[in-house]
Protein backbone atom coordinates (compact mmCIF):
# COMPACT_ATOMS: atom_id res chain seq x y z
CA UNK A 1 0.00 0.00 0.00
CA UNK A 2 1.40 3.58 -0.88
CA UNK A 3 1.88 5.50 2.19
CA UNK A 4 3.86 8.39 1.23
CA UNK A 5 3.00 9.63 -2.82
CA UNK A 6 4.51 12.52 -4.61
CA UNK A 7 2.50 13.30 -7.73
CA UNK A 8 4.02 15.40 -10.32
CA UNK A 9 5.92 17.50 -7.40
CA UNK A 10 7.92 20.56 -9.08
CA UNK A 11 10.55 23.29 -7.30
CA UNK A 12 11.95 26.34 -8.60
CA UNK A 13 14.66 28.38 -7.43
CA UNK A 14 14.63 31.93 -9.03
CA UNK A 15 16.53 29.58 -12.62
CA UNK A 16 17.11 26.79 -10.78
CA UNK A 17 14.62 23.60 -10.96
CA UNK A 18 15.63 21.93 -8.19
CA UNK A 19 12.57 19.53 -8.98
CA UNK A 20 11.35 18.47 -11.99
CA UNK A 21 7.67 16.75 -12.09
CA UNK A 22 8.41 14.28 -9.54
CA UNK A 23 6.55 10.95 -8.97
CA UNK A 24 7.33 8.75 -6.00
CA UNK A 25 5.93 6.16 -3.86
CA UNK A 26 6.72 4.98 -0.65
CA UNK A 27 5.24 2.22 0.49
CA UNK A 28 3.58 1.62 4.24
CA UNK A 29 7.00 0.20 6.30
CA UNK A 30 9.68 0.64 3.12
CA UNK A 31 12.51 1.95 3.59
CA UNK A 32 13.40 4.38 0.77
CA UNK A 33 16.57 5.70 -0.25
CA UNK A 34 17.18 8.72 -2.36
CA UNK A 35 20.95 9.65 -4.02
CA UNK A 36 21.84 11.86 -6.17
CA UNK A 37 25.31 14.11 -7.57
CA UNK A 38 25.53 17.50 -5.24
CA UNK A 39 22.69 19.72 -6.25
CA UNK A 40 20.29 17.00 -8.04
CA UNK A 41 17.76 17.94 -4.95
CA UNK A 42 17.58 15.14 -2.47
CA UNK A 43 17.18 17.85 0.38
CA UNK A 44 14.96 19.74 -1.16
CA UNK A 45 12.60 16.87 -2.18
CA UNK A 46 12.97 16.03 1.40
CA UNK A 47 12.24 19.42 2.78
CA UNK A 48 9.13 19.75 0.48
CA UNK A 49 7.70 16.16 2.14
CA UNK A 50 8.53 17.61 5.60
CA UNK A 51 6.83 20.72 5.02
CA UNK A 52 9.73 23.12 5.25
CA UNK A 53 9.22 24.09 1.68
CA UNK A 54 5.84 24.59 -0.38
CA UNK A 55 6.22 23.03 -3.63
CA UNK A 56 4.88 24.60 -6.60
CA UNK A 57 3.38 22.41 -8.71
CA UNK A 58 2.24 18.68 -7.72
CA UNK A 59 0.55 16.99 -5.22
CA UNK A 60 2.35 15.46 -1.75
CA UNK A 61 0.21 13.02 0.26
CA UNK A 62 0.86 10.90 3.49
CA UNK A 63 -1.28 7.91 4.69
CA UNK A 64 -4.23 9.17 2.88
CA UNK A 65 -3.99 12.45 4.05
CA UNK A 66 -2.92 15.27 1.18
CA UNK A 67 -0.05 17.51 2.71
CA UNK A 68 0.36 19.84 -0.18
CA UNK A 69 -1.94 20.42 -3.34
CA UNK A 70 -1.88 23.97 -5.03
CA UNK A 71 -3.07 26.33 -2.07
CA UNK A 72 -3.84 23.79 0.37
CA UNK A 73 -0.49 22.63 2.49
CA UNK A 74 -0.42 21.33 6.13
CA UNK A 75 2.67 23.06 8.25
CA UNK A 76 5.56 21.17 8.90
CA UNK A 77 4.50 20.41 13.06
CA UNK A 78 1.19 19.49 12.18
CA UNK A 79 2.75 16.61 9.65
CA UNK A 80 3.95 13.97 12.00
CA UNK A 81 6.92 13.57 10.34
CA UNK A 82 9.86 13.20 11.86
CA UNK A 83 13.24 14.46 10.44
CA UNK A 84 17.17 14.15 11.67
CA UNK A 85 19.61 15.98 9.59
CA UNK A 86 23.40 15.96 9.34
CA UNK A 87 24.26 18.53 12.23
CA UNK A 88 21.41 16.59 14.48
CA UNK A 89 20.00 20.53 15.02
CA UNK A 90 19.46 19.78 18.85
CA UNK A 91 18.31 22.42 21.33
CA UNK A 92 22.21 23.67 22.37
CA UNK A 93 20.45 25.00 25.89
CA UNK A 94 18.41 22.12 26.65
CA UNK A 95 19.50 18.77 28.33
CA UNK A 96 19.76 15.35 26.52
CA UNK A 97 16.68 14.20 28.20
CA UNK A 98 14.74 17.21 27.56
CA UNK A 99 15.58 17.23 24.19
CA UNK A 100 14.55 13.52 23.31
CA UNK A 101 11.47 14.78 25.68
CA UNK A 102 10.82 17.92 23.68
CA UNK A 103 7.85 16.17 22.11
CA UNK A 104 6.19 14.28 24.75
CA UNK A 105 3.21 16.36 26.57
CA UNK A 106 4.62 17.62 30.27
CA UNK A 107 1.63 16.05 31.96
CA UNK A 108 2.05 12.68 30.47
CA UNK A 109 2.25 10.56 33.54
CA UNK A 110 5.49 8.32 32.48
CA UNK A 111 7.37 10.83 30.59
CA UNK A 112 10.27 10.45 32.36
CA UNK A 113 10.38 6.56 32.23
CA UNK A 114 10.01 6.84 28.33
CA UNK A 115 12.65 9.11 27.66
CA UNK A 116 14.28 6.66 29.04
CA UNK A 117 13.73 3.95 27.11
CA UNK A 118 14.25 6.30 23.81
CA UNK A 119 17.40 6.51 25.20
CA UNK A 120 17.97 2.52 25.22
CA UNK A 121 16.21 2.02 22.02
CA UNK A 122 19.17 4.34 20.50
CA UNK A 123 21.78 2.83 22.71
CA UNK A 124 22.71 5.80 24.71
CA UNK A 125 23.79 4.96 28.33
CA UNK A 126 21.39 6.80 30.70
CA UNK A 127 23.87 8.57 32.48
CA UNK A 128 23.94 10.86 29.89
CA UNK A 129 20.38 12.42 30.39
CA UNK A 130 21.88 15.16 32.53
CA UNK A 131 24.21 16.53 29.79
CA UNK A 132 23.94 19.26 27.36
CA UNK A 133 24.34 18.79 23.08
CA UNK A 134 27.99 20.21 23.50
CA UNK A 135 29.28 17.97 26.26
CA UNK A 136 28.50 14.82 24.13
CA UNK A 137 30.46 13.11 21.07
CA UNK A 138 28.90 13.76 17.77
CA UNK A 139 27.59 9.83 17.29
CA UNK A 140 25.85 10.34 20.89
CA UNK A 141 24.67 13.64 19.43
CA UNK A 142 22.73 11.83 16.52
CA UNK A 143 21.71 9.26 18.87
CA UNK A 144 19.90 11.99 21.12
CA UNK A 145 18.46 13.48 17.34
CA UNK A 146 17.13 10.65 16.60
CA UNK A 147 15.48 9.60 20.19
CA UNK A 148 14.27 13.25 19.76
CA UNK A 149 12.45 12.37 15.93
CA UNK A 150 10.67 8.75 17.30
CA UNK A 151 9.75 10.19 20.63
CA UNK A 152 6.60 12.06 18.72
CA UNK A 153 5.99 8.59 17.17
CA UNK A 154 5.86 10.08 13.77
CA UNK A 155 3.84 8.72 10.42
CA UNK A 156 7.19 8.94 8.77
CA UNK A 157 11.15 9.02 9.80
CA UNK A 158 12.77 11.47 7.19
CA UNK A 159 17.13 11.35 7.36
CA UNK A 160 19.21 14.09 5.33
CA UNK A 161 22.80 12.81 5.77
CA UNK A 162 22.62 12.09 9.04
CA UNK A 163 25.56 9.56 9.36
CA UNK A 164 27.85 12.22 6.99
CA UNK A 165 29.84 13.72 10.05
CA UNK A 166 30.64 10.37 11.50
CA UNK A 167 33.68 7.91 10.83
CA UNK A 168 33.04 4.81 9.23
CA UNK A 169 32.92 2.72 12.48
CA UNK A 170 29.64 4.90 13.90
CA UNK A 171 28.16 4.74 10.57
CA UNK A 172 27.66 1.49 10.81
CA UNK A 173 26.70 1.41 14.33
CA UNK A 174 24.12 4.39 13.85
CA UNK A 175 22.64 2.49 10.50
CA UNK A 176 22.41 -0.13 12.68
CA UNK A 177 20.63 1.20 15.13
CA UNK A 178 18.29 3.16 12.64
CA UNK A 179 17.44 -0.28 11.25
CA UNK A 180 16.60 -1.94 13.99
CA UNK A 181 14.14 1.27 15.83
CA UNK A 182 12.59 1.62 12.24
CA UNK A 183 11.92 -2.61 12.07
CA UNK A 184 10.74 -2.30 15.66
CA UNK A 185 8.09 0.52 14.89
CA UNK A 186 7.43 -0.95 11.31
CA UNK A 187 7.82 2.93 10.52
CA UNK A 188 8.09 4.44 7.01
CA UNK A 189 11.81 5.91 5.94
CA UNK A 190 13.40 7.92 3.61
CA UNK A 191 16.95 8.10 3.86
CA UNK A 192 19.06 10.80 1.83
CA UNK A 193 22.71 9.72 1.57
CA UNK A 194 25.85 10.61 -0.50
CA UNK A 195 26.84 6.92 0.29
CA UNK A 196 26.46 4.65 -2.35
CA UNK A 197 27.19 1.79 -0.44
CA UNK A 198 24.97 3.02 2.77
CA UNK A 199 22.08 3.38 0.32
CA UNK A 200 22.69 -0.15 -1.40
CA UNK A 201 22.99 -1.67 2.25
CA UNK A 202 20.49 0.14 3.98
CA UNK A 203 16.93 0.62 1.63
CA UNK A 204 14.73 -1.21 0.68
CA UNK A 205 14.08 0.57 -2.31
CA UNK A 206 16.66 3.14 -3.94
CA UNK A 207 15.58 6.08 -6.05
CA UNK A 208 18.07 8.01 -8.13
CA UNK A 209 18.06 12.25 -9.27
CA UNK A 210 19.73 14.10 -11.25
CA UNK A 211 19.25 17.75 -12.10
CA UNK A 212 15.98 17.42 -10.23
CA UNK A 213 14.52 14.58 -12.22
CA UNK A 214 14.23 10.91 -10.93
CA UNK A 215 15.75 8.86 -13.45
CA UNK A 216 15.34 5.31 -11.99
CA UNK A 217 13.92 3.83 -8.71
CA UNK A 218 14.23 0.38 -8.10
CA UNK A 219 15.59 -2.48 -5.19
CA UNK A 220 19.34 -1.93 -4.34
CA UNK A 221 19.90 -5.06 -6.95
CA UNK A 222 18.08 -3.72 -9.81
CA UNK A 223 19.35 -0.10 -9.77
CA UNK A 224 22.60 -2.02 -9.05
CA UNK A 225 23.09 -4.63 -11.94
CA UNK A 226 20.31 -2.69 -14.41
CA UNK A 227 21.18 1.04 -14.31
CA UNK A 228 19.47 3.01 -16.88
CA UNK A 229 22.33 4.85 -18.04
CA UNK A 230 25.96 4.72 -17.87
CA UNK A 231 26.36 7.75 -15.90
CA UNK A 232 23.33 6.40 -12.96
CA UNK A 233 25.58 2.74 -13.88
CA UNK A 234 28.93 5.39 -12.69
CA UNK A 235 27.35 7.16 -9.91
CA UNK A 236 26.00 3.78 -7.95
CA UNK A 237 30.05 2.47 -8.34
CA UNK A 238 32.68 1.03 -10.37
CA UNK A 239 31.66 -0.17 -14.02
CA UNK A 240 33.09 -1.71 -17.13
CA UNK A 241 30.73 0.21 -20.16
CA UNK A 242 31.87 -1.75 -23.25
CA UNK A 243 30.48 -1.72 -26.93
CA UNK A 244 29.40 -5.00 -28.03
CA UNK A 245 27.02 -6.88 -30.66
CA UNK A 246 24.07 -8.11 -29.21
CA UNK A 247 23.22 -11.38 -30.40
CA UNK A 248 20.46 -14.24 -28.79
CA UNK A 249 20.61 -14.26 -24.80
CA UNK A 250 24.39 -13.02 -25.56
CA UNK A 251 26.78 -10.62 -26.09
CA UNK A 252 30.02 -10.13 -27.78
CA UNK A 253 32.38 -7.92 -25.96
CA UNK A 254 36.20 -7.18 -25.38
CA UNK A 255 35.53 -9.63 -22.52
CA UNK A 256 33.97 -12.53 -24.74
CA UNK A 257 30.89 -13.84 -25.05
CA UNK A 258 28.88 -12.97 -21.95
CA UNK A 259 25.55 -14.47 -20.88
CA UNK A 260 22.53 -11.39 -21.34
CA UNK A 261 19.36 -10.96 -21.49
CA UNK A 262 19.03 -8.93 -24.96
CA UNK A 263 15.41 -8.56 -24.89
CA UNK A 264 15.05 -9.51 -28.37
CA UNK A 265 17.61 -6.80 -29.81
CA UNK A 266 20.49 -7.44 -32.29
CA UNK A 267 23.64 -5.70 -33.58
CA UNK A 268 25.59 -2.95 -32.18
CA UNK A 269 24.62 -2.15 -28.64
CA UNK A 270 26.21 -1.17 -25.04
CA UNK A 271 26.83 -3.31 -22.17
CA UNK A 272 28.18 -3.18 -18.73
CA UNK A 273 29.83 -5.35 -15.96
CA UNK A 274 30.48 -4.86 -12.55
CA UNK A 275 34.00 -5.44 -11.68
CA UNK A 276 32.49 -7.54 -8.70
CA UNK A 277 31.67 -10.01 -11.89
CA UNK A 278 35.21 -10.65 -13.11
CA UNK A 279 37.23 -13.15 -11.63
CA UNK A 280 41.18 -13.31 -12.29
CA UNK A 281 43.37 -16.26 -12.75
CA UNK A 282 46.86 -15.81 -12.67
CA UNK A 283 48.67 -17.04 -16.08
CA UNK A 284 51.95 -18.98 -15.54
CA UNK A 285 54.44 -19.03 -18.94
CA UNK A 286 52.40 -17.19 -21.06
CA UNK A 287 49.39 -17.38 -23.23
CA UNK A 288 48.30 -20.49 -24.09
CA UNK A 289 48.46 -21.18 -28.11
CA UNK A 290 45.64 -19.46 -30.11
CA UNK A 291 42.55 -21.43 -30.71
CA UNK A 292 43.07 -24.06 -27.60
CA UNK A 293 40.18 -22.28 -26.16
CA UNK A 294 38.64 -19.26 -28.69
CA UNK A 295 36.53 -17.93 -25.75
CA UNK A 296 38.96 -17.65 -22.98
CA UNK A 297 40.00 -13.74 -22.71
CA UNK A 298 42.89 -12.50 -20.93
CA UNK A 299 44.85 -8.95 -19.31
CA UNK A 300 47.76 -7.66 -17.90
CA UNK A 301 47.89 -6.53 -14.13
CA UNK A 302 48.76 -2.60 -15.04
CA UNK A 303 48.20 -0.94 -11.29
CA UNK A 304 47.42 -2.25 -7.70
CA UNK A 305 46.40 -0.09 -4.86
CA UNK A 306 46.54 -1.09 -1.66
CA UNK A 307 43.01 -0.18 0.37
CA UNK A 308 43.28 -2.35 3.12
CA UNK A 309 39.64 -4.44 2.97
CA UNK A 310 39.41 -2.74 -0.62
CA UNK A 311 41.97 -3.04 -3.18
CA UNK A 312 42.08 -2.21 -6.68
CA UNK A 313 43.38 -3.88 -9.54
CA UNK A 314 43.99 -2.45 -13.42
CA UNK A 315 43.97 -4.41 -15.88
CA UNK A 316 44.75 -3.90 -19.86
CA UNK A 317 43.29 -6.15 -21.97
CA UNK A 318 45.93 -7.92 -24.03
CA UNK A 319 46.04 -7.92 -27.46
CA UNK A 320 47.25 -11.77 -28.14
CA UNK A 321 44.19 -12.41 -26.60
CA UNK A 322 42.03 -14.58 -28.73
CA UNK A 323 38.92 -12.41 -28.53
CA UNK A 324 40.29 -9.35 -27.89
CA UNK A 325 42.52 -9.88 -30.85
CA UNK A 326 39.17 -10.09 -32.62
CA UNK A 327 38.12 -6.92 -31.55
CA UNK A 328 41.18 -5.15 -32.23
CA UNK A 329 40.05 -3.20 -34.72
CA UNK A 330 36.53 -2.52 -33.37
CA UNK A 331 35.58 -0.70 -30.63
CA UNK A 332 36.73 -2.38 -27.61
CA UNK A 333 40.52 -2.00 -28.23
CA UNK A 334 42.19 -1.57 -25.60
CA UNK A 335 40.24 -1.70 -22.97
CA UNK A 336 40.96 -1.08 -19.42
CA UNK A 337 39.40 -1.42 -16.15
CA UNK A 338 39.30 -1.75 -12.68
CA UNK A 339 38.02 -4.88 -10.15
CA UNK A 340 38.53 -5.39 -6.46
CA UNK A 341 41.33 -7.49 -5.25
CA UNK A 342 41.87 -9.42 -1.83
CA UNK A 343 44.49 -7.21 0.25
CA UNK A 344 46.27 -11.00 1.13
CA UNK A 345 46.34 -12.23 -2.54
CA UNK A 346 47.37 -8.94 -4.71
CA UNK A 347 48.72 -9.97 -7.85
CA UNK A 348 52.22 -8.20 -8.98
CA UNK A 349 52.03 -5.50 -11.71
CA UNK A 350 52.95 -6.96 -15.27
CA UNK A 351 51.08 -10.53 -14.05
CA UNK A 352 49.11 -11.99 -16.71
CA UNK A 353 45.56 -13.30 -15.84
CA UNK A 354 42.69 -14.84 -17.60
CA UNK A 355 39.35 -13.21 -17.08
CA UNK A 356 36.54 -15.29 -16.57
CA UNK A 357 32.21 -13.29 -15.83
CA UNK A 358 30.27 -14.34 -13.66
CA UNK A 359 26.22 -14.26 -14.34
CA UNK A 360 24.95 -11.60 -17.17
CA UNK A 361 25.71 -8.48 -18.81
CA UNK A 362 23.48 -5.58 -18.56
CA UNK A 363 22.30 -4.33 -21.82
CA UNK A 364 21.66 -0.75 -21.75
CA UNK A 365 18.25 0.50 -23.39
CA UNK A 366 19.25 1.82 -26.90
CA UNK A 367 17.71 5.25 -26.06
CA UNK A 368 19.91 5.99 -23.64
N1 LIG B 1 16.78 28.14 -0.74
C1 LIG B 1 17.33 28.05 -1.94
N2 LIG B 1 17.47 29.10 -2.76
C2 LIG B 1 17.99 28.99 -3.99
N3 LIG B 1 18.44 27.84 -4.53
C3 LIG B 1 18.34 26.74 -3.78
C4 LIG B 1 17.79 26.76 -2.45
N4 LIG B 1 17.83 25.51 -1.95
C5 LIG B 1 18.38 24.75 -2.90
N5 LIG B 1 18.69 25.47 -4.00
C6 LIG B 1 19.26 24.95 -5.27
O1 LIG B 1 18.47 23.86 -5.69
C7 LIG B 1 19.28 22.79 -6.17
C8 LIG B 1 19.02 21.52 -5.36
O2 LIG B 1 19.51 21.73 -4.04
P1 LIG B 1 19.47 20.60 -2.93
O3 LIG B 1 19.91 21.23 -1.65
O4 LIG B 1 18.13 19.97 -2.93
O5 LIG B 1 20.56 19.58 -3.48
P2 LIG B 1 21.12 18.24 -2.83
O6 LIG B 1 20.86 17.15 -3.81
O7 LIG B 1 20.57 18.08 -1.46
O8 LIG B 1 22.68 18.54 -2.78
P3 LIG B 1 23.77 18.09 -1.71
O9 LIG B 1 24.07 16.65 -2.03
O10 LIG B 1 24.93 18.97 -2.03
O11 LIG B 1 23.21 18.29 -0.34
C9 LIG B 1 20.71 23.31 -6.10
O12 LIG B 1 21.07 23.79 -7.36
C10 LIG B 1 20.65 24.42 -5.07
O13 LIG B 1 21.64 25.39 -5.33
MG1 LIG C 1 21.46 18.09 0.50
Amino acid sequence: MTFLCLEGVGKVYGTTVALDRIDLEVPAGNRMAIVGPSGSGKSTLLRVVAGFEMPDSGRVTLDGQVLADGASFVPAHRREIGIVSQDGALFPHLSVADNIGFGIDRDVPDRTERVLRLMDNVELDRRLSGRRPHELSGGQQQRVALARAIARNPKLMLFDEPFSSLDAGLRDSMRKVIADVLQAAGMTSVLVTHDQVEALSFADRIAILQDGRLVQVGTPRDVYFHPKDPRTARFLGEAIVLPAMLGDGWVECGLGRISADTVGRRGPGEIMLRPDQLCLEPVAGGLPASGSNPTACFGRITAVEFGGAVCTIGISLMKGSPLAASYSDGPAANVDFKVRGLSIDLPPIGEMVRISVLGQAHVFDRTT
